[in-house]
């Protein structure tokens, strides 16, 4: 496996990969080479037939504590345009395994949008979210804005993006930021999403990334455009073998056997 400098990867269980943000003495602050080797990470994971879901994680103390301020505030418009800064953090939205976001600490700024680039967040209960570039003299610029418009709306956002205040695990659970927030202690909500991963693993992978596929489209596509999009995706699902050892398997009250195909 590759050795990264800024992210730790291992395998705890046989086909789940767990990606650690490992940049302690900054919090995480996401730098370009920890993303460069964070999207690397979550390609080979990818491309490994033998994964079936990842988790991401950072530390007890800090999910992500947002992009670099360091690194980037001597930037100059030509450079951040004519570089296009930040445009390789979306890479990971072309993944096509889950990848569930386990946020313990602070998830600020970019570590946020970090999150909300993710399938599912589980949270634990010391979780902080928040969008404090505000008080930088900036905005959101790996998302943010757009992401948590869709999922809290516009006044939530507005708070969030406009007074930078950071929200408990509870109220982003509340709101639907997170699916849910974990029972307290160190480790638990890596060993949470651990097991949503192994859960995940468990399926028909093809129908793994055809739900990944279409609820993504929910937040591109019209309404009319996207039940016409999971229509004929399903529609797709009944060449598949899985399909056909699913369905038969209930109506012979055993457990399915998937084969991927
Ligand atoms: N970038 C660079 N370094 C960071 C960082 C960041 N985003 N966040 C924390 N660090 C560094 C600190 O500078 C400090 O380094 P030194 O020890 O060398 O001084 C170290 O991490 C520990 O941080 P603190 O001493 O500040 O720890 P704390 O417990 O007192 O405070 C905190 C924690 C409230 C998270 C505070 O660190 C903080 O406010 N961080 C910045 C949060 C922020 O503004 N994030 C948004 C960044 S902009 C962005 O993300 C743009 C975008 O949309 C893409």
């Amino acid at each position: 496996t590759t050795q990264y400098n800024y992210i730790l990867t291992s395998r705890p269980e046989p086909a789940v990969t767990l990606i650690t943000l490992n940049r302690p003495k900054a919090l995480n602050a996401l730098c370009s080479p920890l993303f460069a080797e964070l999207n690397q990470a979550l390609r080979e994971a990818d491309d490994d037939s033998s994964v079936s879901a990842i988790v991401l994680t950072g530390s007890d103390r800090a999910f992500a504590a947002g992009a670099d301020i360091k690194e980037m505030k001597d930037l100059e418009f030509s450079e951040v345009y004519k570089t296009r800064f930040l445009e390789d953090w979306a890479e990971m939205t072309r993944i096509r395994k889950p990848i569930i976001a386990a946020v313990s600490g602070y998830a600020l700024g970019g570590g946020c949008e970090l999150a909300l680039m993710c399938d599912i967040i589980l949270a634990s209960p010391t979780a902080k979210f928040g969008q404090p570039e505000i008080n930088l003299g900036t905005i959101p610029g790996g998302g943010g804005s757009q992401r948590l418009a869709h999922i809290v709306g516009k006044s939530r956002t507005m708070e969030m993006v406009l007074t930078g205040r950071m929200i408990s695990a509870q109220e982003a659970s509340d709101w639907g930021i997170v699916s849910r927030v974990v029972k307290e202690g160190d480790g638990e909500v890596v060993k949470e999403a651990i097991a949503v991963g192994k859960e995940i693993a468990s399926k028909s992978q093809i129908s793994v990334q055809a739900g990944k596929e279409v609820v993504n489209a929910a937040y591109e596509l019209t309404l009319a455009e996207g039940l016409r999009f999971e229509r004929r995706i399903f529609h797709g699902l009944f060449a598949t073998k899985d399909q056909k050892e699913g369905m038969s398997a209930f109506a012979q009250k055993r457990k399915p056997n998937f084969v991927n195909e």
